[in-house]
Formats: C-alpha cells, structure tokens, sequence
C-alpha cells in the first residue's frame, strides 16, 4: 500500500484490507479494497533506535492466516506499536506466526510454507512486447522485424484475445492467424518466443473441443441446485471448469501438449488472466459465492484459490508437453494467492496510462515481493489510455529494473511500439532495453539465489537496511538483491531525483561510475533528465554484466561478460555468476551449471567456485571495470590455468579502472593482482 498518509503511528485510521479477488474495472490506487490477488500475509517490523550504550536493532515477525475464503485485516496504529484484526467469511482458524527476527529470516519462514519461484528460464526475465492485439501473422511479422531494424532487443510476443477462433481459448481465428506454425517459427528463427492467453472461462459452443470434453466428463463448477454453472465473459455465454479438483487440473493440463493445442510449438508460452474468475454478469464481476466446487465446497471457502489453481494446471502443462518434461515453463497469471510463485510471473493487472500509476508500481511490486511473489510486473506504458512520450520513457525505464518487463496495451489504446516515436523517444527506450539486458546476467543470478532462499529479488530498503527507521516508509526507491539501488522518475517533468543511500558504504552511479555518499547515510540529489534513471551500485558488490548489443538473449547465450567491481570503505567487494542453459531443468536434475563467487580484497580478485560441478561454459570475461580505488595501480597481472599475463587498462576517472580483454574463463579459477 502507498500514499502519505500511510504513516507509521500517525493519525490517520485506514479502512480494513479486503482480500478477496476480483476483476476490479479501473482500479483505484491508495485503497485497501479488493484486487486481483491476495496473500493473507501481515508482515511486522520494529525499530529499536540506537542508544549510548547500545547500536540500533530491529525486529521482524510476520502472522500468515492460511483461509482462501473472503478475508478482512483491519490493521490499527497505536502510538504503542500496530494491532490488526482478522476475519474470514468461513473455513477455520489456522496461523502460522513467523518469528523471524531479520526480514530475511521471514522470507525463508514463509518460503517453507508456501515455496519459492522457481528459476525461470532466462527469456522470461528479458522484455516481453504485448498489446491487446496484434491482428494478424502480417502484424507479428512486422514488429519482428521492427525491432531488429531499430536495434531494439526484445524476447518474446504476445498475442492476446483476438487471436482465437471467436474466443476459443487454444484455437486460432482461422483468417487472421491461419498458420500459427509457420508464424512460431518464423518469431523463433530469430531466437524469439511467442506467448498466447489462454483464460479459464470456456465458451459455451457445442462442437469446441474444450467444452464438449469438459462437459463429456462433467467437469464444469456447478449449481447449487444441480447442473453446470453457466456465466458471461469474453466469449459471451462461459461455462468454468472446476479447477480445484485434481483430476479436472490434470486435464487442463493435457490440452497443452503440442497434440492437442494444434499450432503450439516450443517456443509458445502461456498467459492466464481473468482467473479470479472474473465473470461478467457475477456479483462483484465473479462468482456466486454458493456455487459447488469438487469435495463438496462452496466457491465462499475456496475464491482465493481459484486463480492459483489455474495457475498451477497451466504451469504443470507446459512442464509435460515435453516428453522428457525438462523444459522449464513460463506462466503469467493476473489472479494470485499465497504459494503462487511457484507456477511463474504476475502482473498488477489493468493500471493506467497515468503517472501515477508509474509511481505505485514501485510499493505495488515491493508488497508482492515481500509476500514471496517475486516474479512480478505492472504493464509498462499503463493498459488503459494513451502515455505521452515522456511518462513511456520513464515507464520503461523503470520497468527495465522491474522483475516482469513487459509493454501492453487496451485494444482502444494508440498503437506504442517503441519504433512509432521520435528519434530521441527512440534512443531512449533503446537505452532502457538494452540497461535491462546488460544486466540480465545479474537478475539470472538473483533469481537462482532467490529459488532457494525465498527473499524477493525486487526488494525494499527497509529489508536490506532493517535498523534504519529512515527507510521505514521508502518507498520511491528499490533494491535488486542486495547490490543496486533504483530511483526511477516517476513525475511529469522531473529532472532531478532525491534519493537516500542507505548503509556506511560508498555508493556508485552504474553509467558514470561516480562515487557517492561515503561514510554515513545521506540523501543526495542528483541530477535527472529524461535519458536518466539514478541507479547506483552498492560499494562492496561485483556485479556481472552481458554488454553487447542483441536482438534477443538467444544471441546472447556465448557473449562474453563485463565484472563491474564497486569496493566499499576497506577495499573490498564480492558477488556471484550464476549461469546454465537458461531453458531446461538440467540444472536441478544433473547439476549442469556454473556458480562462481569472486571476491575482491587487497587488491586480488579470485574468480573461485560458489559450487562444485562438472558443468563447463565457454564465456569469458571481456571486461573488469573497478571503481572506489585508493590510488591507481601502474600494473594489472591475471594468473589463470599457471600461466601469468599483464593486462591493458585504462582509468576513465580518479579512483576507477577498466581492464580490457582479460579473457579469463567464466568456469575458471583465476586472480587478477593490482600492483602499485
Ligand atoms: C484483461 C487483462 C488485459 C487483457 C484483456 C483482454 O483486461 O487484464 O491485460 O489485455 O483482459 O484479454
């Protein structure tokens, strides 16, 4: 939640937070009302401010209320600390208190309730071009090749509702998309994906083989007075399959294998929305809460699961489309509930093309983060209306540090393909991209860690600096992981930001490598016009970097990498490199990959293993730029494989230095020595 008058101990009473998910038209932002989503998630953290005798502590505690029944959270600020209320409409009583006592230690508690994200294949984490809708074959051509001709890069489009034959999910309109094949792979001879909706309301049509086979096993949510429930959505008269049940999931998971989603290919990839459900003609624009689920249960007791549970059938689909079931899907879904990580990426649903929409993505994405939905997005530009040049630009750049990037748009809305605008808007957007993919190697690795400890890789600062109540309510600034800190522009016609930089450390701006706030925390202005977005890099981290210019990360897979050393106070930093196909589940099962952890101190960077494998990549390390040094070395050797070499560099400023062509092994062990 966001807005001033959010205070910690003010004044202000806010209304209870309703959980409940529903399809809500043009939502509004500073409200506790009903969205697409809920985690039943109430996260507690106190500050103990420092004394004479004693350094500031912190503490962090969370309540989970596992019920996916209508829910209330009447959360009240005393001056004495918080109280919050609990209800659910039905279901029992059942928490789970997360003692904590560190932010991170209730990632990883709640993580072993609900689970973890797992590593999405690495497509996923690039830019992802939508729009409600692209016509034709003619049209997906086109922005293809569009982006190639204007060096935008760019992984994966979508085809939204218009691509079915009259809204027949897994079918396609036989005029405007006669051979989705041939279009498939055509996208992917580029080293592109493609992705389709695929929504969980059915149409009500006798001969689409999705009902008659639904309606042929009875697999439809029912009345309570008997017989199939039947409501309105896109497709007009809908029928909605029971997804709680095991067996209905198991088929739903079925129509996904390339027999039976005739024109599907490997390289699509599937978008569920409207799984609320959302139901035009329902109450609230869903269900009646006594329709009959499988087992016996009303719809009040299982709402919030319904989403999930469309989620989950869809994520186990793609999983055995494969006969060796090793391809790692990608799922995104507009409805969420606890544990919904684990079946792939969310979006903040239908926000506007406003900026203040801009500016709530940041504690919209932070919340999901911190309630371990940490594959999240909010659609770049605003669905509904028209951004002018400026919000867009600012958009993607903010977006480019955001965990889901993906442009979309209302069918009503202008076309805004980056390509549409002027030279400069052009440019810009273009930097945006390509910041994003120059640091996909670092947001690969945070995701990797991430699937094991369950800490959002989008997160807030407060997480990572709990003792500072300074960053308590910070929420126009976000860290990724731990080592880079952004301050997107989120107003009309800013041109400089104020940011706070948190900790004892220096901090570093990533293009200009200029070094800020030693010593203590302190908040600076730097300036911003619209070709910048302020991100800085953390004095104490090394941060890998992929930074030549592609079309999509399938060209990327052998580029060699950038090490960008950033020393703290004592001279010292470290960071990791994880890499593997970046597509299948060979990772897990026969521990094909490579994680190196380096670590910089008296002036030697070592390249050693984070783990053991036998795994091996043929990348090397093009570039090592260090910056935050004391004075500047007269000679740069690197020992690797026994054999010694010095090494060329240059120093762009006072205190920094760029190593060119080290070419040291990514799968090696190595040291590069700075001599004075
Ligand atoms: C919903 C989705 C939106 C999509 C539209 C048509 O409004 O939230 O993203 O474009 O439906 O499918």
């Amino acid at each position: 939640r966001g807005g001033d008058d959010d205070r910690i101990g003010g004044e202000v009473k806010l209304e209870p937070y309703r959980l409940y998910n529903l399809d809500v038209f043009e939502y509004e932002l500073r409200e506790t009302m009903a969205l697409y989503g809920s985690v039943p998630l109430l996260i507690s953290h106190q500050v103990v401010p420092s004394t004479w005798s004693s350094p500031a502590s912190s503490s962090t505690s969370a309540v989970f209320w596992l019920n996916a029944a209508e829910t209330w959270v009447d959360v009240a600020y005393e001056q004495a600390g918080a109280e919050s209320h609990w209800f659910s409409e039905s279901g029992i009583v059942d928490f789970f208190v997360l003692l904590g006592p560190t932010p991170s230690k209730v990632s990883s508690q709640y993580a072993a309730l609900t689970g973890t994200t797992p590593l999405p294949p690495l497509f996923s984490l690039a830019y992802h071009q939508c729009r409600w809708n692209y016509k034709d074959e003619a049209d997906v051509a086109e922005v293809n090749s569009k982006f190639d001709v204007h060096n935008l890069p760019m992984d994966v489009i979508w085809l939204d509702i218009e691509h079915t034959n009259s809204k027949k999910y897994f079918t396609w309109d036989p005029i405007k998309f006669p051979t989705p094949d041939k279009m498939l792979a055509g996208v992917a001879s580029k080293g592109r994906r493609m992705v389709t909706i695929v929504d969980p309301h059915i149409k009500r049509e006798d001969g689409y083989h999705i009902h008659d086979g639904a309606t042929a096993r009875d697999f439809y949510v029912k009345r309570p007075e008997g017989g199939s429930y039947e409501g309105f959505c896109w497709p007009g008269a809908s029928m909605y399959l029971d997804f709680t049940s095991a067996e209905v999931r198991a088929w739903w998971a079925e129509q996904f294998a390339y027999t039976a989603y005739r024109g599907s290919s490997d390289s699509l990839f599937i978008w569920n929305d409207m799984n609320e459900p959302s139901v035009f003609n329902g109450p609230e624009v869903t269900m009646f809460k006594d329709l009959m689920h499988h087992g016996g249960w009303e719809h009040r007791d299982v709402h919030n699961l319904f989403g999930l549970y469309v989620h989950r059938a869809t994520y186990e689909g793609l999983v055995r489309r494969n006969a060796d079931h090793n391809a790692r899907p990608f799922v995104l879904s507009r409805a969420l509930y606890a544990g919904s990580q684990r079946y792939g990426a969310i979006w903040t649903g239908d926000n506007a093309a406003q900026w203040d929409h801009l500016e709530f993505s940041v504690p919209m994405l932070l919340s999901l983060g911190v309630s371990g939905i940490t594959f999240s997005g909010a659609d770049v530009g605003g669905f509904f209306g028209n951004p002018d040049t400026e919000l867009l630009t600012r958009w993607y750049q903010a977006g480019a540090y955001q965990p889901f990037f993906r442009g979309h748009a209302h069918l009503d809305a202008k076309r805004r393909e980056p390509y549409l605008f002027d030279q400069l808007t052009l440019d810009r957007i273009r930097s945006a991209l390509r910041a994003r993919y120059a640091l996909l190697p670092f947001w690969y690795t945070q995701f990797y860690l991430a699937s094991h400890s369950g800490a959002p890789v989008m997160r807030p600062l407060w997480y990572q600096y709990p003792t500072d109540p300074e960053v308590l309510t910070n929420q126009d600034s976000f860290l990724i992981g731990s080592d880079l800190l952004v301050r997107p522009v989120v107003h009309a016609g800013g041109i400089s930001a104020r940011v706070y930089l948190p900790g004892s450390e220096p901090w570093y701006d990533v293009v200009s490598l200029e070094t800020f706030g030693s010593g203590a925390p302190s908040y600076i202005t730097v300036s911003a016009p619209l070709d910048k977005i302020p991100v800085f890099q953390r004095g104490g981290s090394i941060v890998p970097r992929q930074e030549r210019p592609r079309r999509s990360t399938t060209q990327m897979v052998h580029d060699p990498y950038t090490l960008v050393v950033a020393l703290d106070s004592r001279g010292s930093a470290d960071g990791e490199l994880y890499v593997d196909d970046f597509r299948t589940f060979n990772y897990q099962r026969s521990s094909e990959f490579v994680h190196r952890r380096f670590t910089y101190d008296n002036n030697v960077l070592e390249s050693l293993p984070a783990h053991q494998t036998q795994f091996q990549v043929d990348n090397v390390i093009e570039r090592i730029t260090i910056v935050g040094l004391k004075r500047l070395p007269t000679k740069v050797v690197l020992r690797q494989d026994g054999a010694e070499s010095s090494l060329d560099f240059s120093s762009p400023t006072h205190n920094s230095i760029i190593i060119r062509q080290p070419n040291a092994a990514v799968s090696k062990n190595w040291r590069l020595t700075l001599q004075f």
